[in-house]
């Protein structure tokens, strides 16, 4: 079996984040997105692992590299344009035709990883297999109706969904795939859906086995769920690096502190994690916050929230929450007078005052 992860496409939704990287890099307690479904293919046996890519080619490649680093090969596959989810998997066809594979959309991270519904896929023996949650929002993805437990209907990001399971994106497929991809014709948005050939699946007579997925999966599309996943997965941490802080540092729950962060008269209540190199003084660090590496959290107290690398706050007099703070920022308190609040802010930003 092979993998195929996702990983071009266009961020719009986060941005301004993703006008200066990849949205499937964007960390979730410290790690890249991408990575997380990288390691669940390799940890459910599957080596060869085609990455698509997009405009963002370079910079998914500076971070997979050949996936030596876990265990995997690793080959690109370029898309000229985000023409949908089906038309990645036909411009795979080379790469992959004659194995059955596993699609994972490089955005989406799933609790307990895929290994058991790998597993079922290769016992079950049915030509696809698809993921469903029930989701309070179904309009915002593709869903799935079910009769006597089998698929019958499956529709992209309707207006008015005639159910609450959501297709999750990881999907399985063997070589009748191929056909389906061929056979589609585009959808209002322009684009190949991978509903639509799931639904030439079902047409024709294919097997598609439905399996409801139990634990959590988040799509990490926007700024919310990026900060969801970042909650789940920071509260799976156990307690690392803490033991040799000062005497003035309090440390509760589940922190880890990276090798080389600093801590200096700072509070840290997890879930917490402070990357490495990162600097934390006269501080408050609350639950479910990610520090990136060679942070400055000065004179300030944050919680559920996310920090690239490298940015620095400094001195801010109220409590900083639920925000998602790119790399190199730097927020402080400018000059007493006149006094003022002094902006410089990428398009698309977001900023709330007290
Ligand atoms: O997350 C689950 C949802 O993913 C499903 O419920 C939907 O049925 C499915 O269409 C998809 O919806 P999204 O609107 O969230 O897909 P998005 O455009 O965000 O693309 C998902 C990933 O695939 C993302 O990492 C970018 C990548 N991609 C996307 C397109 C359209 C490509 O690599 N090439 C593409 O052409």
């Amino acid at each position: 079996m092979k993998g195929l992860i996702l990983s071009g496409g266009k961020g719009t939704r986060l941005r301004p984040l993703t006008y200066t990287r990849a949205k499937q890099l964007v960390p979730i307690a410290n790690k890249p997105v991408l990575f997380y479904g990288v390691e669940a293919i390799v940890a459910a046996g599957i080596r060869d692992i085609g990455v698509v890519v997009g405009d963002t080619r370079e910079e998914i490649q500076a971070a997979l590299g050949d996936g030596a680093r876990f265990g995997a090969r690793i080959t690109y596959i370029e898309q000229d344009a985000p023409r949908g989810l089906a038309h990645a998997v036909l411009i795979s066809e080379k790469y992959l035709r004659g194995e059955p594979f596993v699609m994972y959309l490089g955005d989406n991270v799933i609790a307990d990883g895929i290994t058991a519904l790998v597993d079922d896929y290769r016992r079950i023996g049915c030509n696809s297999q698809i993921l469903l949650a029930k989701v309070p929002n179904p309009s915002q993805f593709g869903v799935a109706e079910l009769e006597a437990g089998r698929v019958v209907r499956l529709t992209e990001k309707p207006k008015e969904p005639k159910s609450d399971l959501a297709l999750v994106g990881v999907y399985m497929f063997d070589d009748s795939i191929w056909d389906a991809v061929k056979s589609i014709q585009p959808s209002a948005r322009q684009e190949l859906e991978i509903t639509d050939a799931i639904q030439w699946l079902v047409d024709h007579g294919k097997t598609v086995h439905p399996h409801l997925v139990s634990g959590w999966w988040k799509d990490t599309g926007k700024i919310e769920d990026m900060l969801e996943a970042n909650r789940i997965i920071l509260d799976t941490f156990t307690a690392r690096g803490c033991d040799n802080l000062g005497a003035d540092c309090r440390v509760e729950g589940k922190v880890v502190v990276e090798p080389g962060a600093r801590l200096e008269r700072a509070s840290v209540r997890g879930p917490a994690v402070i990357g490495a190199g990162a600097t934390v003084r006269d501080a408050f660090v609350g639950p479910y916050t990610a520090i990136g590496p060679d942070c400055l959290i000065d004179r300030c107290e944050i919680e559920n929230s996310i920090v690239l690398e490298a940015s620095r706050l400094e001195r801010i007099p109220v409590r900083i929450a639920d925000s998602l703070i790119g790399k190199n920022v730097r927020i402080h308190p400018g000059l007493e007078r006149p006094r003022v609040h002094r902006f410089l802010v990428g398009d698309n930003s977001e900023i709330g005052l007290v």
